[in-house]
């Protein structure tokens, strides 16, 4: 067998969210294959990195008062625990927002407008008129041009459906500042992707793509290929763009790229030739694990950016489908949106590895994550039919011989089954159909009890003068055992090793050579693995309802007057500034409220309080308050109310104050 020299990556998570269930399908898949490569004695590499640029990432340092640098490291730090626990084994793990990137990303543009593949010109956009910025369509609210539902997205309606531009929406407010926002022209710069209409039509039919894939992507051909906007203005978080002061990638130019800037940085540590696997005519293969909904950038984008800049494309991407749990989308009420480490502070991580290889194939079909099911398959497959053959044969080998296996093996035939097992395996495994490979396994582990069953070792104990029948079945079955374990190394790494370690024997490679284990000595038999306790799924659940209940729905009146404690956490959430009032004016209609302009440092913000009662308007003005400067937006009958400002005293009546000799500048964070 010649060794393939193969990179292969999964899609590279936003450094705005942390790990959940869904995206680990696609980390758990990709790292059995890349398991299973290696094991075979391929070179294989596996690269990753979290992709960190673009607007939500930047807002949210902004709100929590912290740059984005410090959030993506922060962010980054969590990512890469949760694939290590969930024994995700990248070869190295990178960030968008690298040097590797920024040169690669310089280097790709610049070879794509030196071959005329990159125009610019100007656009119109929303343009927030208080935070100075370009509205992406996500970021700007209304009221459905179509049905009139408030509160839609600036691109379509969540209630009648409907798709429209941002500037269509009704009473369009600006998410991040309650702002109308207008309308404004900037230059930008567009991927002429038309230019590879040629290119891709042949390209999506040549075998790189699912066929189900390759078939949605001749659809959109036809549509006729627009150009791509990859620039996005100041203040964006990315790179700017060489010769364009002031203008950033867009996150979608630079994240890909980010698939070669980890390499990059892996080829430095490992003295690997970058070169020859991104070259036109690179020996190499080169494959992408991504998730169905970023089909379009990986099959359209990212195969003509790398002709168009004379790089290799990729040997074949690999869409799989999306994460349900219980038979319907993942919820945040329902407590089935599962952060990994929720899940790992109360589950065996290999469970959920065996589950989604059990149902993993080959295609785009959504998986469902049905904990009963997960909780029977594992139980029946793993606990009861693999790490039972090793708990019923390994007592006698110990007890009765001390942990010496048989001189020679009993069932030459059976065993030799097993072995002849691996072809099939190893294609089932090279295509992706962990669910097929899965059965066929758990078929030779039911092979393997029957045959213990049928020989029945207990019965034999009992009798005299049968030591060596008892010694060669049980062998038969510790041997039986450990080729199944080597099947099922790649979906279960953490098994496979404690295993090794009882059965005393080097790691495992893949055993289409294997032979017989004899006369050797095994060390005494720990339990491998125990069955998944339900209670355990019910505290996920729980512990995922309380993980995201940010907001309560309704106030809860409570008849002990201390609140419920919260975490340090939660506080540090809290932007609390000193803001000075610059304008306070009462409010027609409503007898209790104060418009308040305050200046919280670095812009001022419009808010509604209910202090009438207590303050005119000219006992407030040059004063310095608190203010909650990252409360949500809320819109009032009056007007849209941007912060809070604090207030305690008879009532709740009286807000802080403080002179403004007192020293404290606006802008000020308290904590
Ligand atoms: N940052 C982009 C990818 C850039 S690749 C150059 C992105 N990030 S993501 O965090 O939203 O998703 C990362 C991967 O996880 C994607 O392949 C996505 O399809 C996958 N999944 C995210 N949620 C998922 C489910 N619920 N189910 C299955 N896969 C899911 O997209
Ligand atoms: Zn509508």
């Amino acid at each position: 067998m010649n060794t393939r020299k193969i990179l292969v990556t999964s899609a590279l998570p936003y450094a705005n969210g942390p790990i959940h269930l869904g995206h680990l399908v696609e980390y758990i898949q990709t790292d059995i294959w890349v398991r299973f490569q290696k094991m075979r004695g391929h070179e294989c590499h596996y690269v990753c990195a979290d992709d960190t640029h673009g607007t939500p990432i930047m807002l949210r340092a902004d709100r929590e008062g912290i740059s984005p640098e410090q959030l993506i490291a922060q962010v980054e730090q969590e990512h890469r625990a949760d694939f290590t626990d969930f024994g995700v084994a990248f070869d190295h793990y990178h960030s968008t927002h690298s040097d590797e990137n920024r040169q690669l990303s310089s280097q790709i543009y610049l070879n794509l407008r030196d071959a005329g593949h990159i125009s610019s010109r100007s656009i119109t956009q929303a343009y927030d008129p208080v935070k100075n910025m370009f509205l992406p369509d996500r970021f700007i609210k209304g009221d459905c041009p179509k049905c009139g539902a408030t509160d839609q997205y600036g691109d379509n309606c969540e209630v009648c459906g409907a798709t429209y531009s941002p500037m269509e929406l009704k009473n369009a407010v600006s998410a991040i500042s309650g702002e109308k926002p207008v309308e404004k022209q900037s230059v930008h710069y567009f991927f002429e992707l038309g230019h590879f209409s040629a290119m891709l039509n042949d390209w999506i039919r040549a075998g790189h793509l699912q066929p189900e894939v390759a078939n949605k992507m001749a659809e959109w051909l036809q549509n006729g290929l627009q150009a791509w906007d990859i620039s996005r203005d100041a203040p964006y978080f990315g790179f700017e763009i060489p010769d364009a002061p002031g203008k950033y990638f867009y996150v979608w130019l630079d994240a890909p790229i980010g698939y070669m800037a980890s390499f990059k940085a892996l080829c430095e540590q490992r003295g690997l030739d970058f070169d020859a696997y991104w070259q036109t005519d690179s020996q190499t293969e080169l494959y992408h694990f991504i998730g169905k909904d970023i089909i379009y950038f990986h099959a359209l984008f990212w195969p003509a950016m790398l002709h168009g800049a004379r790089l290799r494309t990729p040997s074949a991407i690999f869409a799989h489908g999306f994460l349900t749990v219980n038979g319907e989308k993942m919820s945040k009420s329902r407590g089935t949106f599962i952060k990994a480490r929720t899940y790992l502070d109360h589950l065996n991580p290999e469970y959920l590895r065996y589950y989604f290889a059990a149902k993993l194939g080959s295609g785009v079909d959504d998986i469902d994550l049905n904990f009963e099911d997960f909780t029977l398959r594992v139980n029946a497959d793993l606990v009861g039919k693999v790490v039972n053959i090793a708990s019923r044969c390994s007592g006698f080998i110990s007890k009765r011989f001390d942990g010496l296996l048989s001189g020679e093996c009993a069932e030459p035939g059976l065993f030799q089954q097993f072995v002849d097992a691996h072809a099939t395996l190893a294609e089932l495994y090279e295509n992706r159909e962990f669910g097929k490979a899965m059965r066929e396994i758990m078929a030779l582990a039911d092979k393997a009890n029957l045959y213990i069953d049928d020989k029945k070792p207990w019965t034999i104990a009992k009798a005299d003068g049968k030591d060596v029948e008892l010694q060669q079945v049980c062998s038969v079955g510790i041997d039986l055992f450990r080729l199944l374990v080597s099947y099922l190394k790649p979906v279960l790494p953490t098994l496979a090793a404690n295993a090794e370690q009882f059965l005393n024997i080097e790691s495992q490679a893949w055993p289409n050579q294997a032979q017989p284990l004899l006369s050797h000595r095994i060390n005494t038999y720990m339990p491998l693995m125990t069955r998944v306790e339900p209670e355990k799924i019910n505290a996920i659940i729980e512990a995922s309802k309380q993980n995201l209940q940010k907001t309560p729905p309704a106030p809860v009146k409570r008849s002990h007057p201390i609140a419920t404690a919260i975490e340090i956490d939660d506080f540090a959430k809290i932007d609390l500034r000193i803001g000075k009032i610059l304008k306070a004016e009462s409010v027609e209609g409503a007898d209790k409220l104060l418009h308040l302009t305050v200046d919280i440092g670095d812009e001022s913000r419009s808010i509604f309080a209910g202090i009438k009662s207590a303050y005119t308007p000219d006992e407030l003005v040059g004063k310095l308050t608190l203010v909650v400067a990252n409360l949500k937006p809320k819109k009032m009958r009056f007007g849209l109310s941007e912060g809070m400002v604090l207030a305690a005293g008879p009532g709740g009546k009286d807000i802080w104050l403080m002179s403004p000799d007192s020293g404290a500048q606006p802008g000020m964070r308290v904590k």
